[in-house]
Formats: structure tokens, C-alpha cells, sequence
């Protein structure tokens, strides 16, 4: 069987890096799920719908071929496409639709791969209650909009960190509240506040715990 580290937390609390990393490491298969919600956003926003639209999101998710996605396209990643992400992320039909995927992810991982990381809000709580490590992420709202904004910069985006920092607190309150698979640690998940630690030490504290 697989093995399944499951990595959660909120936007910029360094999730994805660490999960990257560990990926790496390993040599295990990556998952980034939030990109599919991002996926059914950026769908929904070309096609001219609103993402807060249920039954264009149902066909926008039911059309969404994963073999065929780009995951490199640069604008899966905006901001725009982020909070489109966060409305159709609430949407229980969009989450009911992309649980298979991310748990054959897990349990089959592509390339034969001994393992799987998958990073995202509701692995370690509903995607993989039974994942063998389980990891959440947090760190403080201002520093967490700081990195976004910093990330933003480096790709060439402006942004208006205020602008930022109101997004992201309402994609926060939005994760958070939502009523299906709301953000939240696994009861028996390492929580990691990364406040005030850089990437190295993140990843140094949690392989620890894998070791
Ligand atoms: O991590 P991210 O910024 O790419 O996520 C985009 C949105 O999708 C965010 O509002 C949270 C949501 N999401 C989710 O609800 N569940 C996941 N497993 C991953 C992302």
C-alpha cells in the first residue's frame, strides 16, 4: 500500500512547499489540489460564468479532464482565479465531484510511486482520514499575506497588499465556515506554525517526524 502524508493549512502558510519538498525527498507523487479548484474557476471565468453559479460549477467539475489539464499554465495561479477557486471550493457538489481523483491519487500514485503527498484543506480530515502522517500548516494572517504578495511581485503581478490581505482573510473565514469539509487540523495531525521559521527549518521539523 501506498504511503500517504497528508499536508493542510491555509493559503501562503508554506503547505505546498513543504509538501513539494517532501515529495522530493521520498520520491513520492505530488498533488496540489488546490489547483483543481482552481481548475473549475478558471473554467467557470472563461466561460463567462459566475463561480457562485451551482449548476455551471456541477458541468464545469463533471467536464474537467485531469489527464488533459495543464497544471503549468501560469494563470491557474492569479489571484482572480484563486478567488473563484474559494466560491466553488464551498460548492458540496464540486467537492463530492473531485474526491475519487485525489484518493486514487493516493492509493495508486502516478509513476509507481511508494507514496503520495497531497496538499490541500480537507486531505487529512476527508480525502485521507487514514493517511499515515498528517501535517497542518499555519502561520499569522499578516505574514501569511506578506508572502502572497512578495510571490505576486516576483511573478511580474502587481498587487495591492491591503487588497491582498482582505482576500485573503475572506478566503480564510470562507474555508473555514464553509459547512462541507471546512479547514480545520485532523485531530491527530502535527500542526507546524510557521510564523517565524523559514522553509528549511519546516521541512527539517516534519521529516523529523517522518523519520
Ligand atoms: O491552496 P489554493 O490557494 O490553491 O486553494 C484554492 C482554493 O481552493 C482555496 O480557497 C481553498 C480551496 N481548496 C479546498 O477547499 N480544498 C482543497 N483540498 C484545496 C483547495
Amino acid at each position: 500500500m501506498a504511503v500517504v502524508i497528508a499536508v493542510d493549512g491555509p493559503a501562503a502558510s508554506g503547505k505546498g512547499t513543504l509538501a513539494r519538498r517532501l515529495a522530493a525527498e521520498l520520491g513520492y507523487a505530488y498533488l496540489d489540489t488546490g489547483l483543481l479548484y482552481r481548475a473549475v474557476g478558471l473554467s467557470l471565468i472563461r466561460a463567462g460564468e459566475y463561480p457562485g453559479d451551482a449548476v455551471a460549477a456541477t458541468v464545469a467539475v463533471e467536464s474537467l479532464k485531469v489527464a488533459d489539464m495543464d497544471f503549468s499554465d501560469p494563470t491557474l495561479r492569479d489571484e482572480e482565479t484563486g478567488h473563484a477557486a474559494g466560491i466553488v471550493a464551498a460548492n458540496p457538489a464540486v467537492r463530492e465531484a473531485l474526491i475519487d481523483l485525489q484518493r486514487n491519487f493516493a492509493a495508486a500514485p502516478p509513476n509507481a510511486a511508494l507514496g503520495a503527498v497531497l496538499d490541500g484543506r480537507d486531505i487529512g480530515t476527508v480525502i485521507c482520514p487514514d493517511a499515515d502522517y498528517k501535517f497542518f500548516i499555519d502561520a499569522d494572517i499578516g505574514i501569511r499575506a506578506e508572502r502572497r504578495v512578495k510571490e505576486l511581485q516576483e511573478k511580474g503581478d502587481p498587487s495591492i497588499p491591503s487588497r491582498v490581505l482582505q482576500d485573503m482573510k475572506e478566503r480564510d473565514h470562507r474555508d473555514r465556515t464553509r459547512a462541507v469539509a471546512p479547514l480545520a487540523p485532523a485531530a491527530d495531525a502535527s500542526v507546524i506554525d510557521t510564523t517565524n521559521l523559514n522553509a528549511d527549518a519546516v521541512f527539517a521539523l516534519a521529516i523529523s517526524f517522518i523519520r
